[in-house]
């Protein structure tokens, strides 16, 4: 599993104003998009390209354009919603699958609830979108779904994780092609599955049910 944290005075100033407490809804969703679009430019670093002939007013000549097929964007329902408009922003021409991950209450497995993706995800690349990193158990079963499904390379988009949720994943995820891309590593979960010092929940602070 590859990590990278990006380290951006803009994301940092960005996080600050979404931590705050005093943040309403209408603003924190508004960040949470523009920290999006600033991660996704980061993710989408290795998107598959081909090359393509134009011609400009003055000559002809080559460029690229995002390769076929196109890559597939992969919120985790709900707070995962919240990502989506900033990242197809930058890449308008990806596919949006859907997936819901919910924990079972008997065996405190991360289950899907959810599902709405391409049947075969064979040579597909994917970004799933998750908004906290906390102990990692519905990413990491999220993104051994879309391996299963045939996806080849699987990029995963957070703004918050603690350590032990990238360890959880890294564990899941051993030897996968499997890459994560963070606003920042906070200090710790505490006694309640909560990311310290974190934002809170990022579903609720979305959509004002705090
Ligand atoms: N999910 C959240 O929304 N916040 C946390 O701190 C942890 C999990």
């Amino acid at each position: 599993m590859r990590v990278h944290v990006a380290d951006h005075p803009l994301i940092t100033h960005k996080l600050t104003v979404l931590r705050d407490v005093q943040t309403p809804s209408v603003t924190f969703r508004e960040l949470v998009s523009e920290l999006m679009t600033l991660l996704a430019y980061e993710a989408t670093r290795d998107v598959r390209v081909e090359s393509v002939g134009i011609t400009t007013p003055v000559a002809p000549t080559t460029g690229v354009r995002i390769a076929d097929p196109k890559p597939l964007i992969v919120p985790i329902l709900r707070a995962g919603l919240g990502m989506l408009d900033g990242m197809v922003k930058l890449l308008p021409s990806a596919e949006v699958g859907f997936l819901g991950m919910a924990r079972n209450e008997e065996t405190l497995q991360p289950t899907t609830y959810a599902e709405r993706l391409p049947d075969d995800l064979s040579g597909r690349q994917c970004f799933v979108l998750d908004p906290m990193l906390a102990t990692g158990g519905s990413l990491a079963a999220a993104i051994k779904f879309l391996l299963d499904r045939g996806a080849t390379d699987v990029t995963a988009i957070c703004i918050l994780a603690a350590p032990e949720g990238l360890a959880a994943v890294e564990a899941a995820t051993e030897g996968l092609d499997v890459k994560i891309v963070l606003g920042a590593v906070d200090e710790r979960l505490n006694e309640n599955g909560y990311i310290v010092p974190g934002l809170g929940d990022a579903g609720d602070r979305l959509y004002g049910t705090v």
